[in-house]
């Protein structure tokens, strides 16, 4: 339990020392915005109420105190009270620390072999710490393969639900990865295919795919997963100038067929403000004419061989053979994925594949996380 040893102020903020002896300092906007009580914030929909646009830019609290947590008056009499607990955990240091624990794991071929993030089917449906635990598998590694998917037809759609949500596409609620005449993609042939994310062509990208293997007596076409986020990192290291021109350069990803056209222009490594890695889009099959300048074009394919060459390092490509009853479960925006070329004439190799929205993917799991933890509900 945390609690709270003594609270001073310090200008437009007050410095709160927490019993264990952490010192946080708090600025009074923030304090008043996140005021939990029922006139600031709807009991039911946990949603805020007050108006933070118009707090006055000099609000300061009348009163200080602490009691259970950090007691606050303010100049309309309104008080509020914000619980120690809630305090830790919504302060900076408490902020890096739920950043420590999320932190990804960065994986290549050896690390992954020791430990590989493997779970069948049944201890998903025994209980909500199994689907927790195939959900932390795709949060900190990016995949997850799940064995004993019984080999019908729709089985995969039916795990996906287990997760989320099944989101359709231009290629349906769900696709058969099959060779056949005509294909409208690059999947539905013997080709092989290099590492690559599915849809980067799509705004809002479809982030998990999943791939249910129904039956596999080709030769060859042995899948390969390779972490896109632990590559790229390798490039940084490596050509800081190259990682950065695929995180600036946008590229023009295209498809199209008889019945669609999404394009969208994305860079190949997406980071956020932090310079943290966000996503990873790579599918040079559906990469439209580049509309740099010329000067860049040299350049850009320059980091983009420079990335590619990393991505095909065996040291990181996790190889394995799909077998019936295995389902690929990966991150799209994170974990690449390929297969080597195979001979349609000596059997058949067919996957049944769909998608799910990663962020209810993850929303599914920090419930769990909750419920699992019997926590009591806070203010977010
Ligand atoms: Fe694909």
């Amino acid at each position: 339990m945390t609690h709270l040893a003594s609270v001073h102020r310090a200008s437009e903020q007050l410095h709160v020392t927490f019993s264990d002896g952490e010192r946080e300092a708090f600025h009074h906007l923030w304090l008043r915005d996140n005021c939990p009580c029922d006139r600031c914030r709807d009991p039911a929909a946990g949603e805020r109420l007050l108006d933070t646009i118009e707090l006055p830019a000099d609000l300061s609290p009348t009163e200080v105190a602490v009691d259970e947590g950090l007691v606050l008056d303010w100049p309309d009499g309104h008080r509020s009270v914000l619980p120690a607990g809630w305090l830790w955990e919504h302060s900076q240091a408490g902020y890096r620390a739920a950043g420590r624990r999320e932190q990804l794991v960065l994986w290549n071929a050896a690390t992954i072999a020791t430990d590989p993030p493997h779970i069948s089917l049944e201890e998903i449906d025994a209980d909500e710490v199994g689907l927790r635990r195939m959900l932390r598998m795709i949060r900190d590694r990016g995949f997850a393969i799940v064995h004993d998917v019984p080999t019908r037809p729709d089985a995969v759609i039916e795990l996906a639900e287990r997760i989320a949500f099944v989101q359709e596409s231009n290629f349906g609620r769900s696709f058969e990865v099959v060779s056949k005449p005509d294909p409208n993609n690059l999947a539905y042939t013997s080709h092989r295919l290099y590492s690559h994310t599915d849809v980067p062509n799509r705004h809002s990208a479809v982030n998990l795919q999943l791939l249910h293997c129904l039956e596999n007596t080709a030769r060859g076409g042995e899948s390969i997963l390779v972490d896109g986020f632990a590559a790229a990192r390798r490039l940084e290291a490596a050509d800081a100038d190259a990682f950065d021109l695929l995180r600036t350069v946008e590229v023009p990803w295209r498809f199209r067929d008889a019945d669609t056209e999404i394009h969208n222009r994305f860079p190949v490594i997406r980071t956020d403000a932090r310079g943290e890695l966000v996503e990873i889009r790579l599918n040079t099959g559906i990469m439209a004419p580049l509309d740099a300048s010329p000067e860049l074009v040299g350049p850009f394919y320059a980091a983009l061989r420079r990335f590619g060459r990393i991505l095909r390092d065996p040291e990181l490509e996790h190889h394995f053979r799909m077998e019936p009853g295995q389902c690929q479960v990966f991150d799209n925006q994170r974990v690449l994925h390929a297969r080597a070329g195979f001979d349609p004439s000596s059997g058949r190799r067919h996957l049944q594949g769909c998608y799910v929205d990663k962020d209810d993917a993850l929303g599914r799991l920090r419930t769990l996380e909750r419920a699992l933890a019997g926590r009591e509900q806070l203010p977010a």
